[in-house]
This record gives structure tokens, C-alpha cells and sequence, in this order.
């Protein structure tokens, strides 16, 4: 009813700070201050410290655990044994894929590292001693490292503790080392499709195992109150809320009375979803001592025994026409999930989404094969920077198509134009099972062929060749699945995969809004305030964003798997239209009109045909305390459940041009371009952080990342000195760009982006590394690709004489 002539209706948009606004991330003032609080910041009084004794073995059956002389050092007050934790059925924990997990070794080790003991003290010091001081007998089993030999008839036993089961929660099993048979498709269609084909290639292609490796390593500070029985945990947890259900069924411990507190986090990649030793040892030490116990990873316990990424050993294969339009898929995989199943998909997908491998082509029939097992490796298989499984898929299909362009002789950007879903197929169903939203695939991949000039680049090339240099240019169309997702298809430990969002309007014009989500350096608290500001007409530097305490906000299934957006992002923008509904029927009341007399601008309802008569947002918040209508209850509060209808598909059209030299097979990435169309684009700023991150990691995975193992199971990744991490330095510069093609079942059209580049990414690299030798009739080449691989490849071919 105020002023409202006051500023433009641009004006009046841009002070809300709504979507589409590239604001500076609000969390990062206390970032770049160092005023994070993160669970190594926490210090309670008190409070005591735990770390663990680990195995030096792959396989072996432990004969005795010694802690007299840990137990005699000053300041250790406790070495717990799987013994101790047996009478309180703590010793073993069920996994997220309905196996069971070792908390602390129960008569024999599965993996280097595993926690054998526990050992809890007054400081950090006292306990590193204790650790030193546990004295534990093995005798060693046969190792079993490599997975092709899992199935094996003479194949050593890994888990005697289900040896018997002939399904171990994800499906009937055919060995003891086997944990899941899994296939989707129309084999007998794919069969007869591969007969008939005019061409066809088969490649074995690995996805090497890697590590999320997140600045910040686990930790949590359990701190048991025996006086009103509360627990509660701090801790590195992309989803807290998660992690108190499973508290509670794994302690007995009523679900009330366990808050989880996720504080800041430094990363998490997917390395932070699941439950570790270090979360039950700590609580069942704090609930032993009454003291709040502390337990902090080391880098080297991080790298080597918490979740680890990929380890797919895959055989694909297309069948195509002759001018290369495929004609069918399949793929063989064997997932290598080390010790224990405690890899984090949605419980009926124990291959996570890998049936997208269908990518952004229009591909009749497929069919589609994958087994899991055991190995003397660290459990895991986690959706690192992915979404459940989406990365291995898109790089098997990005390579191959490449393989198929190669064997027929069509160029890699054409193959895929004439391979490409058309925008007019949307919503498209795959041969595999997934409803494609949308898409405009060959708008995406002409945009980035002309921003590099790619024409230039392949005569460029040409001229290189024909002196004996090595260039390559690679392309990657790929297509993902986010936003996990619609619970009829998706669960976790039986929970559906919503996301919630609560707001609360305070009658001065600002808000709360508490998710079910859980930032790890996303910038949630920047962009789900944008939604926010643009649906209620407040300003985004009005609207706090809170997640991550159990205890406040409401039940959500947390962070992963570029899920946040396209899950609790479109709960926020129901949460607040819910809140403008309300305020629609005050503004009513105010100007004394009916409801659908009014018309919402920006941040205000207005009278039709009378602009000059109008509430604003701030008028209404007031009025929702101390003037409303006859019968209205008081306030201006919701929440929002939100179980999407579909998952979103995010998608895009990388090009990487690389140099190499044929001396020493060092690789120079000397252009990469990354167009992404994320939907609907909240903050652009924040998606170009998001993509350069991920763009980063990508080049760690391609060029040198391999966690890998000896034949006793050895890890021999375990630390920053063997295992790469770019820095600046090595790094290279990022092109990006955009289309927008929003999702349709979206509330504002916006999908996932945060796993985008490490999806696209990578096949992009490989595709670039491959292609220069592509003339020379190299098909694939393994990832890493480290210059001495590289160079190997190069010394066969003869290349460097
Ligand atoms: O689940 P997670 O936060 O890791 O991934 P995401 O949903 O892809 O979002 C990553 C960040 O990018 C968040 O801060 C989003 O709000 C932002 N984003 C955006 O600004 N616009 C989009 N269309 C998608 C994400």
C-alpha cells in the first residue's frame, strides 16, 4: 500500500537477488576468513580422543588382540575390541545395500587399514601411542585383489560371515565373493540387433578405482548425555538425517533422542553418505566414558579405507548401420566393491543408474549386464561427483561411439548428430527403462564446434600428422540423470528419496528457510535463498538458509548425486508459493478486493488495472502477525515435501584439445570448452564454480588418479604423495558456456549441475588422448593417462623414433 513508485520494476527484481542473479556465495565470507566451522572446530568440554588400530593386511584371521601395554599408557583409557562391542551388538553394522559391514575386525581382516580397535585417551598424543602400543597376532590368508578372479572355483573365501546366504540384500548370488547379479534390457532383441548389424565393436573399457578425496577428511564428536539419554553427533554427513535413522536401528537408541549435527563441511564427493567405524566406535566410547569422544581421519585412513569411487570393468559394444546409426548396446560389467557391500545407490539399483549408458543417443535396443563382488580391497563404490553409477555409463558410451566413428571412418562430431535424440522425441523413453525429460543435444554440440572453431581444429591437426605430431580432439555429448528422486523408484534403507523445505516469514520481512539437504561447499545457502527471494518477493540478503541439524530442520534425505536442485530445490519453490498463496489471501484482506482481483510483480500483489493499488511483500509479512482476515490462523510459516515426478537430465557438449609429445608422452591440454545446460540457471556464478571444480577433478581422474593395489593387497594410493591432486599449477584454464533447456516437471525448470563436469569431463579427456593417436588405429587406451602410459603407447607404435 506504500510508496510504491519508489524504483523500477528491473530495479525492484534486481534488489531481490532472485534466480538468474550471479551473487557472491553468502558462506564464503566466513570461508576465506577461516571462520569456518567444521567437526575438527568443535571442541566440547571434556572432551576425549579415539583413533584406531588397523590392519597391515589384506586377509588374515586375527589370533589375539594384546592391549595391556596400550592400556598402560598415560592418558589411554580404553582399547575396545570387537569383543567389547559384541554384547551390544555393535561389532558388525548394516551397509545402505543391505549387507553387513565389520565396525571393528571380528576374527579376521578383509582389507589393509581395516579398524581393528579403538583406542580412546585424554589427548591426541596419548591415543597415537595406545594405537602403537595394541599388540595383534594374524595369520595370513591368500589375497584376493583382482575381481576377475572373484568367481573363480578356487577363489579364497572372503566373507565366511554370509557364506551360506545366496543373497547378501541386493538379489540371489552365485558365489561366495558374488554380491549381486543385476541386468536390464531385451537381450533377445539386442542379440538378433547384433546379428544383423552392419558393423560392430567391442571394447573392454576399465574406469580405474579412485577416491573423492574431500579437503576435509570424516570425523565426528559423539557426545552421549546420560543424564537426559540424548546423543548427540556432530559430524562430516552429507545426509544427517539419514545417519540418525540408522543410529537408531543400529543402537536400539530411540530416534528422538539422537540429534545429528552436520556443521560445515569441507567436501564431501559421495565419500560422506555412508557410516563408518569411526561414528558407532565413538558414540559406543562416549556412551562407556560419558565423555564426548572426538574421532578425526588421517588423510592416508581416508584415501585407504574410506568409500572409494568406480572400479568398473566394463565390455561394451555397438552394433550400427553402415552410415553408423546404432542399432543396439550392450554391456558386461564387473563392479569391484572390495571387502563389504556398502556402496550408496537407492536400494534397487545396485548398479545405480548405469542403464543410462544409453546417453544422449536415440538407441532402439539394449541390454545390459552387471555383477558385483567381493575383493581384499576398502568397501565402497560411491556416486562420487555422480549420480549413482552415471559417470562409469557415460564414459563406456562416449568412448565407444568415438570407437565407432574411428572403425567406420565418420567424423566424431558428425556420428553423434546422426546419432542424437531429436528436441522433438522429448519426453523420451530409453530402451533401458528411463524417461529423458529433455534436451537439445545438436544445438549444444553445434554451439561448442563453432566456439572452437572446430573445422580449424581437424585441418590443424591434419597438418600436425603429416609431421609426425601428436594432436587430439575430443568431444563429449554426454547426458546424465539427477535428482534422485521420485520414491516409487528410488529408496534408501526404505526411506523415499523426498527432499523437504521449511520457511518461516518473520513479520519484519525476513525468513528462515531450513532444508532436508546438506551444503559441502555448493553455495546452498546462497542460491536456495535466490528461489526463495524470487517466489515471495524478499530479498535473498534477507533469507537465512539453514540445513543440517536433525533437530531443526525438517526429515530430508541430504546431498549427493546433484540431487539438492532438482529434489530440494523445487521443494523451496513450492514451500514459498504455499507462503504466497497465504499472503495473496492478506493482501486481499488489505486492499479489501477478492483474491483473484489481485496480480503478483515481483514483490508485491497488485489490483488488476489499478498498479497504483498494491500490497507489498513486507506489508503482508507484517500483517500475517497482526492483521488478518476473519478466521485466518496467525503467521506465515510452511513446509514442503517434495517427491519429484521424474529425475532431471542435465546435459552438454565438451571439446578438449590436447598435445603430446611424442618424446615423452607429457600431455598438454591446450583447450577445453564446456557447455552445460543445467535447466533453469540459478546462480551462474555458482555453476561456473561448480564446473570448474568438477572439471578439475575430471582432469585428476583422467590423467593421473588410480587408487591401485599389489598382489598381497597392498594400497599403494594411500596418501597425496602417490596419488594426484592438481594444483594450480597443473590445472588447466576453462572455457565455459550454456544452453537452457528448463525441465518441464520442475517448479522453476532448474536440474542438477555439480556432477556435470566430472561426467562429461572425463570421456572428454580420453576421447582427446585417444584421438591423437586415432590415425596410428588406436581404438582406447587406458585411464590413468599418466605420461609413462602414454608413452609406452607411443614407443609401440614406434612413434618417438
Ligand atoms: O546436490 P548438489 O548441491 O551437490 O548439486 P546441484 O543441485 O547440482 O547444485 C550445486 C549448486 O549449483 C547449488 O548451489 C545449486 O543451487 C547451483 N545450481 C544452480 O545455480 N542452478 C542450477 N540449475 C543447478 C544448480
Amino acid at each position: 500500500m506504500s510508496d510504491i513508485k519508489e524504483m523500477s520494476l528491473e530495479e525492484r527484481e534486481a534488489t531481490l537477488g532472485g534466480i538468474g542473479s550471479a551473487r557472491k556465495r553468502k558462506e564464503d565470507a566466513r570461508f576465506i576468513r577461516g571462520q569456518g566451522n567444521y567437526v575438527d572446530d568443535i571442541k566440547l568440554p571434556g572432551m576425549v580422543f579415539g583413533d584406531f588400530v588397523r590392519s597391515a593386511y589384506a586377509h588374515a584371521k586375527i589370533k589375539s588382540i594384546d592391549t595391556e601395554a596400550a592400556l598402560a599408557v598415560p592418558g589411554v583409557m580404553a582399547v575396545i575390541t570387537a569383543k567389547d562391542l559384541e554384547p551390544l551388538g555393535l561389532h558388525w553394522m548394516p551397509t545402505l545395500a543391505g549387507d553387513v559391514a565389520a565396525v571393528l575386525a571380528d576374527k579376521k581382516v578383509h582389507f589393509q587399514n581395516q579398524e581393528v580397535a579403538f583406542v580412546v585417551g585424554a589427548d591426541r598424543y596419548a591415543v597415537s601411542d595406545g594405537v602403537q602400543a595394541v599388540d595383534v597376532d594374524y595369520d595370513e590368508l591368500p589375497v584376493l585383489v583382482d575381481p576377475r578372479k572373484a568367481l573363480d572355483a578356487d577363489a579364497p573365501i572372503l566373507r565366511e560371515d554370509v557364506q551360506e546366504k545366496d543373497n547378501v540384500g541386493q538379489g540371489l548370488r552365485r558365489h561366495p565373493n558374488h554380491i549381486f547379479h543385476w541386468e536390464v534390457g531385451d537381450k533377445t532383441a539386442t542379440d538378433a540387433a547384433f546379428a544383423a548389424a552392419a558393423v560392430t565393436i567391442k571394447e573392454e573399457i576399465g574406469y580405474p578405482r579412485n577416491h573423492p578425496s574431500p579437503m576435509e577428511t570424516c570425523g565426528c564428536v559423539a557426545s552421549m548425555d546420560a543424564t537426559n539419554g540424548v546423543l548427540t553427533v556432530y559430524g562430516t554427513f552429507q545426509a544427517p538425517h539419514v545417519i540418525r535413522t540408522v543410529v537408531s536401528l543400529i543402537t536400539g537408541l530411540s530416534e528422538n533422542n539422537i540429534r545429528i549435527v552436520s556443521p560445515d563441511v569441507g567436501g564431501g564427493f559421495g565419500n560422506k553418505v555412508g557410516a563408518y567405524p569411526g561414528y558407532i566406535c565413538a558414540a559406543a566410547a562416549s556412551i562407556v566414558t560419558g565423555l564426548p569422544v572426538k574421532w578425526i581421519e588421517s588423510r592416508m585412513d581416508n584415501l585407504s579405507t574410506t568409500a572409494f569411487a568406480r572400479d568398473y570393468h566394463m565390455t561394451g559394444e555397438l552394433a550400427a548401420d553402415e552410415t553408423g546409426k546404432i542399432t543396439a548396446i550392450r554391456a558386461n560389467v564387473l563392479a569391484d566393491h572390495g571387502a563389504f557391500n556398502t556402496h550408496a545407490q537407492p536400494m534397487k539399483w545396485p548398479a545405480g543408474f548405469f542403464n543410462i549408458v544409453t546417453g544422449s543417443y536415440d538407441i532402439p535396443v539394449g541390454h545390459v549386464e552387471v555383477d558385483g563382488v567381493y575383493t581384499n580391497k576398502a568397501p565402497g563404490g560411491v556416486a562420487y561427483r555422480c549420480s549413482f553409477r552415471v559417470t562409469e555409463a557415460a564414459y563406456l558410451i562416449e568412448r565407444l561411439i568415438d570407437a565407432l566413428a574411428q572403425k567406420i571412418g565418420v567424423d566424431k562430431a558428425e556420428i553423434r548428430f546422426r546419432n542424437f535424440i531429436q528436441p522433438e522425441q522429448f519426453p523420451y523413453d530409453s530402451c533401458l527403462g528411463w524417461e529423458y525429460d529433455s534436451g537439445d543435444y545438436p544445438t549444444a554440440l553445434k554451439k561448442a564446434l563453432e566456439a572452437v572453431d572446430y573445422e580449424g581444429l581437424r585441418r590443424e591437426q591434419k597438418e600436425k600428422a603429416a609431421k609426425g605430431e601428436l594432436m587430439g580432439i575430443g568431444i563429449a555429448t554426454f547426458t546424465e540423470i539427477v535428482g534422485a528422486g521420485p520414491t516409487r523408484n528410488c529408496d534408501i534403507v526404505g526411506l523415499g528419496m523426498f527432499d523437504s523445505c521449511e520457511i518461516r516469514v518473520h513479520p519484519t520481512g525476513s525468513a528462515i528457510v531450513r532444508l532436508g539437504t546438506k551444503s559441502q561447499g555448493q553455495g546452498h545457502e546462497t542460491t536456495f535463498a535466490q528461489i526463495v527471494a524470487t517466489e515471495i518477493g524478499l530479498p535473498s540478503d534477507a533469507i537465512t538458509v539453514e540445513e543440517g541439524d536433525t533437530d531443526t530442520a525438517p526429515y530430508g534425505l541430504g546431498t549427493y548425486g546433484s540431487r539438492s536442485t532438482p529434489v530440494a530445490g523445487a521443494a523451496c519453490a513450492i514451500a514459498a508459493r504455499k507462503i504466497r498463496a497465504k499472503a495473496q489471501k492478506i493482501a486481499a484482506h488489505l486492499l479489501e478486493v477478492g483474491e483473484g482481483d489481485l496480480e503478483w510483480e515481483v514483490d508485491r500483489f497488485r489490483v488488476k488495472g489499478l498498479p497504483e493499488r498494491a500490497a507489498t511483500m513486507k506489508d503482508i509479512c507484517m500483517a500475517a502477525y497482526s492483521n488478518l482476515p476473519e478466521g485466518m490462523e496467525p503467521g506465515l510459516e510452511t513446509t514442503s515435501y517434495y517427491d519429484p515426478p521424474n529425475f532431471t537430465y542435465p546435459f552438454g557438449a565438451y571439446v578438449c584439445v590436447v598435445d603430446i609429445d611424442r618424446f615423452t608422452g607429457e600431455i598438454k591440454v591446450r583447450r577445453f570448452y564446456a557447455l552445460d545446460d543445467c535447466g533453469t540457471r540459478i546462480n551462474p556464478m555458482v555453476i561456473e564454480g561448480q564446473v570448474h571444480g568438477g572439471l578439475a577433478e575430471a582432469f585428476a581422474i583422467a590423467m593421473g588418479q588410480e587408487i591401485v593395489f599389489d598382489e598381497l593387497g597392498n594400497v599403494m594410493g594411500a596418501s597425496f604423495l602417490d596419488y594426484f591432486i592438481p594444483t594450480t599449477v597443473e590445472t588447466p584454464v576453462w572455457e565455459t558456456d550454456h544452453t537452457v533447456t528448463p525441465s518441464p516437471h520442475h517448479p522453476i525448470g532448474a536440474k542438477g549441475v555439480g556432477e556435470s563436469p566430472n561426467v562429461g569431463g572425463v570421456p572428454a579427456f580420453t576421447n582427446a588422448v585417444v584421438d591423437a593417436f586415432a590415425q596410428h588405429g588406436v581404438m582406447h587406451m587406458p585411464m590413468p593417462h599418466t605420461a609413462w602410459r602414454v608413452w609406452q603407447t607411443i614407443d609401440e607404435l614406434g612413434l618417438n623414433k
